[in-house]
C-alpha cells in the first residue's frame, strides 16, 4: 500500500455559510487555517490555539466547534458556519448581532466572532435561556474587554426578541 506523504494536499469540499466551496489542505492543517487561508473566511479568529479562549468557535453540522482543535480533513462534506454567515443580508444584521451593537457588547472585537457563533447555536437550541445559562455558556469564552455584562444583556435581549418574533410568526400562520 503506498504511503501517504504528510505534505500531500487533499481537496476538501464543504458547504460554507450555505455555499458549496472547495479548498486544499495537508492532513495536519487546522480548520482555523483552512477557513482563513484557504477559503478567505478571516472572520474566524485565532487566539490561544489550544481550545481555551473560544475565539475560533464555528459550527460544524450545527454543533459548536473549536476550529483550532479540528483538522480541516475532518470537515470534508460538512456544513460549516462562520460569523460571515450570520447576517441576514449584507446590510441587515441578525437579531443577535443587532443586540450586540445596541448593548455595546464588544470593544476590541477579538472574542466576538466566537461568542456570536456559540450564542447563535445556543439560542436556536434554548430559545428561553436565563442569565445563569448564558453565563455558563460564556464560561467557554475569554473576553478581556467587556466584563461580560453587556454580552449577557445582549444575549437575553436577543432571546426575548427572537421569542416575540416566533410568537408573531406563529399567530400570523394560525
Ligand atoms: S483559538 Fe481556539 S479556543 Fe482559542
Ligand atoms: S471585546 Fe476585546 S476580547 Fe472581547
Amino acid at each position: 500500500m503506498p504511503r501517504m506523504s504528510s505534505d500531500q494536499r487533499h481537496a476538501i469540499d464543504v458547504v460554507l455559510n450555505g455555499k458549496p466551496v472547495r479548498g486544499e489542505a495537508e492532513p495536519r492543517m487546522l480548520l482555523t487555517d483552512f477557513l482563513r487561508h484557504e477559503l478567505g473566511a478571516t472572520g474566524t479568529h485565532v487566539g490561544c490555539e489550544h481550545g481555551v479562549c473560544g475565539a475560533c468557535t464555528v459550527t460544524v453540522d450545527g454543533m459548536m466547534t473549536r476550529a483550532c482543535l479540528t483538522l480541516a480533513v475532518q470537515v470534508q462534506g460538512c456544513d460549516v458556519r462562520t460569523v460571515e454567515g450570520l447576517a441576514i443580508a449584507p446590510d441587515r444584521l441578525s437579531v443577535l448581532q443587532a443586540a450586540f451593537r445596541r448593548h455595546h457588547a464588544l470593544q476590541c472585537g477579538f472574542c466576538t466572532a466566537g461568542i456570536l457563533m456559540s450564542l447563535d447555536a445556543f439560542l436556536r437550541a434554548n430559545p428561553a435561556p436565563d442569565e445563569a445559562q448564558i453565563r455558563d455558556l460564556l464560561s467557554g469564552h475569554l473576553c478581556r474587554c467587556t466584563g461580560y455584562t453587556p454580552i449577557i444583556r445582549a444575549a437575553l435581549d436577543a432571546a426575548a426578541e427572537l421569542a416575540s418574533q416566533s410568537v408573531e410568526f406563529d399567530s400570523s400562520h394560525a
